[in-house]
């Protein structure tokens, strides 16, 4: 880890790097990932990893803004998540009541609309409460959409998308025949953004956790070993920079 943060300390990309070098993804996913090794690294309670870690949020969807992304989803809370220690579940959930109170007021002057994608069932109120006044509160912002998922499970996702093709095909609204991609997606948490065109996963982990396993079949990949909560400006451009240099062909020549 030490080297990458290395290089990218001397080779400092910035937001006019980007912009002079070509096209923006236009819908960045991150797997914020290390919170937890972040903490003990320091010899700290996993909870403040989780909290020096939404802190970054704020910093990262700045940096993101700041070149013209137009979607920045991140993975806050998956349905597997609720397998952790009931202590660390009740600190997570109370991160939203903490964080859009805190920073509601510059999302909108940024013109940012917040979403979520995630199932709202399971969810405490008072976790669920301060997302919804956020997203209620941004609605009409029409910059970029910060797109939480939170309770988030993908073959979960995908479970359902089938259910409701079966109930549609069941009640007669379709055919066999218009069961297609496109009909799956419509039916997706997702179906009104665009499928992420880079995938960012901090930590050194190499795996997608469930994670958009559909949305994600032609999205470029790129790790790095930085903890979440030392996830910088840098790093972030370097990932992007990175991207630009990518040819891709979706399956094409
Ligand atoms: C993974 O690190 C991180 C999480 C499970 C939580 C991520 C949440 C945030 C960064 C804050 C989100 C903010 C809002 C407003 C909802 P880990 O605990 O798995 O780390 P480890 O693998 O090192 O243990």
């Amino acid at each position: 880890m030490k080297h990458i943060l290395r290089r990218f300390k001397q080779h400092h990309i910035t937001a006019d790097d980007i912009l002079k070098a070509g096209s923006v993804p236009k819908h960045v996913a991150i797997i914020m990932d290390g919170n937890g090794r972040w903490a003990k690294k320091f010899g700290l309670p996993r909870a403040a990893g989780h909290h020096t870690g939404m802190k970054n949020v704020k910093k990262i969807t700045i940096a993101a803004k700041t070149i013209g992304v137009e979607v920045l989803t991140l993975y806050a809370f998956s349905t597997e998540n609720w397998k952790r220690p009931k202590e660390e579940v009740d600190y997570l959930m109370k991160l939203p009541q903490e964080f859009f109170p805190l920073e509601i007021e510059d999302l909108e002057q940024n013109n940012i609309q917040v979403r979520m994608t995630g199932s709202k069932e399971q969810l405490p109120e008072f976790a669920l409460k301060p997302i919804e006044n956020a997203i209620e509160r941004t609605r009409h912002n029409d910059g970029m959409i910060l797109n939480f998922a939170l309770n988030y499970g993908s073959r979960l996702e995908i479970v359902h998308a089938a259910k409701h093709l079966a109930e549609d095909l069941l009640a007669g609204r379709i055919h066999t025949d218009d069961i297609n991609e496109q009909a799956l997606n419509d039916r997706l948490l997702t179906s009104d953004l665009p499928d992420p065109d880079l995938l960012i996963r901090t930590s050194g982990e190499l795996r997608l956790s469930n994670f958009m396993l559909w949305q994600l079949a032609y999205t470029e990949f790129w790790f790095t070993e930085a903890y979440w909560p030392e996830f910088n400006e840098p790093l972030f451009y370097s990932a992007i920079r990175e991207y630009q240099n990518r040819a891709r062909r979706y399956g094409g020549l």
